[in-house]
């Protein structure tokens, strides 16, 4: 490992048979706000690449929303491997790729990580998450001894199956572009250009 991709590792046996390939994070290296998932599913199995699903395009949709773009920001996982059956990670496995978490965010060092769904959210803060609840609060984190800034999000798959979870998923993303100073301005451009 290179502080941010994994390029072999045969720690958890049922990954090892139900992966196709480990799925590093993408984005860029000195990235200000990094997007927390839970591990990859088939789509990101077969590709490679975090979020390239259904989540994937509700994801890019609210980052389109935010003024920003899925290569303005970096995505991975808590667990690089997808489980079988599309099953949560254990717990053993969330720890055994723990220090590969650890080694990529501290490489990083982002303004603020955005915990998708109650696996990360709980993985990150170290205690049980109730997500709904508390989206949009910003959270401080230690991983490896290092301190982060989080923010709880529900995950973006939780929108397909409940609408009124769609406008909390945009607006903490809204907020999260916010926090890291990204996100919508002018641009430096002037508006007078318009009259
Ligand atoms: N859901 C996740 O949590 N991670 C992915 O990479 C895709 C879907």
């Amino acid at each position: 490992m290179d502080g941010l991709a994994v390029t072999a590792c045969e720690r958890c046996p049922d990954l090892v048979d139900s992966r196709s390939q480990i799925v590093n994070g993408v984005g860029p290296a000195d990235a200000e706000l990094v997007f927390l998932g839970e591990a990859p599913g088939k789509n990101e199995d077969e590709e490679g690449e975090p979020f390239v699903g259904r989540s994937g395009s509700i994801l890019d949709d609210a980052l389109r929303d935010a003024g920003l773009a899925r290569a303005d920001v970096r995505i991975t996982n808590c667990v690089r491997c997808r489980p079988p059956e599309n099953r949560d990670p254990t717990t053993a496995e969330l720890g055994n790729c723990r220090g590969y978490l650890t080694q990529e965010l501290a490489a990083i060092d982002p303004e603020l990580v955005v915990t998708l769904g109650k696996v990360p959210s709980e993985h990150l803060l170290e205690r049980s998450v109730a997500v709904t609840k508390e989206a949009g609060d910003v959270v401080d984190v230690r991983l490896g001894g290092e301190p982060f800034r989080a923010l709880v999000s529900v995950h973006p798959a939780a929108t397909l199956y409940d609408g009124s979870q769609r406008e909390t998923f945009f607006e903490t993303i809204v907020r999260a572009a916010e926090i890291a100073g990204l996100g919508e301005s002018d641009g430096g451009q002037s508006s007078l250009g318009e009259f």
